[in-house]
């Protein structure tokens, strides 16, 4: 079966949650990474020269923002077309963006982790269920398969 209805609202809905804080979600969310996989600290500019996880970073929050977003958007285009379709352009950026940084396909598990436990953390354990776990980790990996497509293409 295919990406439903119910999955895409329970994904939309708790990414408004977590827009009501994106400084904590975002912060939280590192640190998860950090907890992790401690090495990944050294890929990320802002954090490499930074004993501690710098709060209000607008490149730390960037990059939250835009995994979480573009998770949510994912699971919309799931649901009305049965497949994750990034512009050209965007997915040739994300690949170069993510190869430059000695990103390497592993670490899309280690922020697949952390996401999930932020979006749990976010909405509660009222409201965390296996679906919504499910419907963020199915949108998640259809965006992640696009990403290191294009990360491991030669150019
Ligand atoms: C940069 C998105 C996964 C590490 C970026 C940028 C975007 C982006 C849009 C450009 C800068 C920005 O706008 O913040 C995503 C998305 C992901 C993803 C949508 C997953 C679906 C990952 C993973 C890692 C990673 C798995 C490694 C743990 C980085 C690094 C940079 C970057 C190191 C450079 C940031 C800097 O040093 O300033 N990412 N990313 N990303 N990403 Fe990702």
């Amino acid at each position: 079966m295919g990406f439903t209805e119910k999955q895409e609202a329970l994904v939309k809905e708790s990414w408004e949650v977590l827009k009501q804080d994106i400084a904590l979600f975002s912060l939280r969310f590192f640190s998860l990474i950090l907890e992790i996989a401690p090495g990944a600290k050294n890929m990320f500019s802002f954090l490499r020269d930074s004993e501690e996880i710098p709060q209000n970073n607008p490149k730390l929050k960037a990059h939250a923002v835009k995994v979480f977003k573009m998770t949510c958007e994912s699971a919309i285009q799931l649901r009305e077309k049965g497949q994750v379709v990034v512009g050209e352009t965007t997915l040739k950026y994300l690949g170069a963006v993510h190869v430059n940084s000695g990103v390497i396909d592993p670490h899309f598990e280690v922020v697949k982790e952390a996401l999930l436990r932020t979006v749990e953390e976010a909405v509660g354990k009222d409201k965390w269920n296996e679906e919504m776990k499910g419907a963020w980790a199915e949108a998640y990996d259809q965006l992640a398969s696009a990403i290191k497509a294009e990360m491991n293409t030669n150019p």
